[in-house]
């Protein structure tokens, strides 16, 4: 079976090497692989969340793409859209919303952070909480369950909002699936060979520190940034310890195994400073030079990237306005003309018993009242005309209450008013007598419900 892996990237910033080496490189290596089935996304709607200047989220949304596409994602491969331009995804959100304990989201890591800290300043617990940051974990299931993804890569801080995804899955399955799952539940993949890269500063590279290194910018300014990675104050021809070093670390998650140990062997020989960032410079841009030109020449034309985006969103709505359909339907957001033919062809599956008037040849009228099933539960007498006859067929149902019935042999005959109405066909025994005594007041009963 394949595997189908699926995870988004928020659009509120500009690519750096950390997002290259922990998340960009490791999925493009995954997708190429046979047996998975790759839907990679911009989570723009995420993004609104964070950022409210526009420039901003439309800068970052073409450089992402022109990000991934650069360093070798093949649309033709894997579904690679934008959350935005999916509009089942939002609708799949509010059904999701409906079922979605409110406690379950008081839990979440990041609207809990912002809690504390407002308690702590002293301010309304809920300060500066929008509503989006709120049920952020319920848009972000959305994104996983509407291509009911196996496998979701995140970092660390997301497992969470794996889990709730799961547990609003399982939710919904058991309201709405009548015996059928409608998601699978997702599992968070956290690789953990794959590198935590530290930043300028020895911190974990993040834009929240300031201290990365940008994965396009141009060679000049990589020079500048890799000149900026603080070092220990070791002169040139002092041994260095590279295991201290997070210039080492950079280094080594771009090196081959042999680059490595020649590094370190060189470090602990005292190779200056300024030579290893010469170094790490030279392997960077081994790495990347190419897919910079390739970006630049993506950057520069927006309208391809757009293309591409609209064909992946194609591809990717096949699969989610068929499926959205049905989770409608299993709510119950039903077309009205559906309902009426359903309710319609089940009063005529479920028959009722009814009388059937007639003429007889000397002129006179009878009626005969059929039970559902169609047999004959009376036979009227003769009345002489058929107003008489259709009056008497309303007096049984009114008079349901007051009617006599005598058995006579192995039939049985009804009387109202001290008159005989009607008689019952000949009955096998006196067991199937009575049986028909009680369909008839059954009969009578329910059409005179109705
Ligand atoms: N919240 C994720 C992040 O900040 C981005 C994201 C949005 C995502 N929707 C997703 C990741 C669905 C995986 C699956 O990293």
């Amino acid at each position: 079976m394949t595997t189908r892996i699926l995870t988004g990237i928020t659009t509120t910033g500009t690519p750096h090497l950390g997002n290259y080496a922990g998340a960009i490189r490791p999925a493009i290596v995954a997708s190429r692989s046979a047996d998975t089935d790759s839907f990679y996304f911009l989570a723009d709607y995420h993004a609104l969340i964070k950022c409210d200047d526009p420039l901003r989220i439309q800068r970052s949304r073409l450089e992402i793409a022109a990000t991934w596409l650069a360093c070798g994602l093949d649309p033709e491969r894997v579904t690679f859209y934008r959350q935005s331009d999916i509009p089942e995804i939002p609708e799949l959100t509010w059904l999701l919303t409906c079922v979605t304990a409110k406690g379950l989201l008081n839990r979440a890591h990041a609207y809990k952070a912002s809690v504390d800290k407002n308690v702590a300043a002293g301010e309304d617990p809920d300060a500066g909480v929008t509503m989006g940051l709120y049920s952020y974990p319920v848009l972000m299931a959305a994104d996983i369950l509407m291509f009911n993804a196996h496998q979701v890569p995140v970092g660390r801080d997301q497992i969470q909002h794996v889990e709730m995804a799961r547990d609003i899955a399982q939710r919904f399955n058991h309201l709405f699936g009548a015996g059928k799952d409608f998601f699978e539940l997702p599992e968070a993949l956290i690789e953990e060979t794959v590198a935590t890269l530290p930043g300028l500063d020895g911190r974990k590279m993040s834009k929240s520190y300031d201290n990365t290194i940008p994965l396009f910018g141009t060679a000049k300014q990589l020079k500048e940034a890799i000149a900026r990675i603080v070092t220990d104050s070791r002169e040139p021809g002092e041994p260095k310890d590279p295991d201290s070093a997070h210039l080492f670390t950079l280094y080594q998650a771009f090196a081959t195994a042999e680059q490595t140990a020649e590094f370190r062997h060189d470090l602990q020989g005292g190779l200056a400073w300024g030579e290893a960032k010469q170094r790490l410079f030279q392997l960077l841009e081994a790495e990347l030079g190419e897919a910079r030109e390739h970006y630049n020449a993506l950057i520069a034309k927006p309208d391809d990237i757009e293309d591409v985006l609209l064909a992946g969103a194609t591809k990717a709505r096949k699969i989610a306005t068929p499926f959205l359909g049905e989770l409608r339907e299993a709510v119950g957001l039903r077309s009205l003309n559906a309902q009426v033919k359903t309710e319609k062809t089940k009063k005529k599956a479920a028959k009722r018993a009814r009388f059937v008037s007639f003429r007889e040849h000397d002129g006179t009228f009878r009626f005969r009242l059929l039970a559902a099933d169609g047999s004959q539960l009376l036979l009227s007498r003769a009345f002489a005309d058929p107003k008489t006859a259709g009056q008497m067929t309303q007096r049984l149902q009114s008079e349901a209450g007051q009617l006599e019935i005598k058995a006579e042999e192995l039939r049985f005959t009804v009387w109202l008013a001290g008159e005989p109405v009607a008689e019952s066909p000949d009955f096998a025994n006196a067991d199937e007598r009575q049986h028909a005594v009680d369909a008839l007041r059954e009969a009578l009963v329910e059409m005179t419900a109705e």
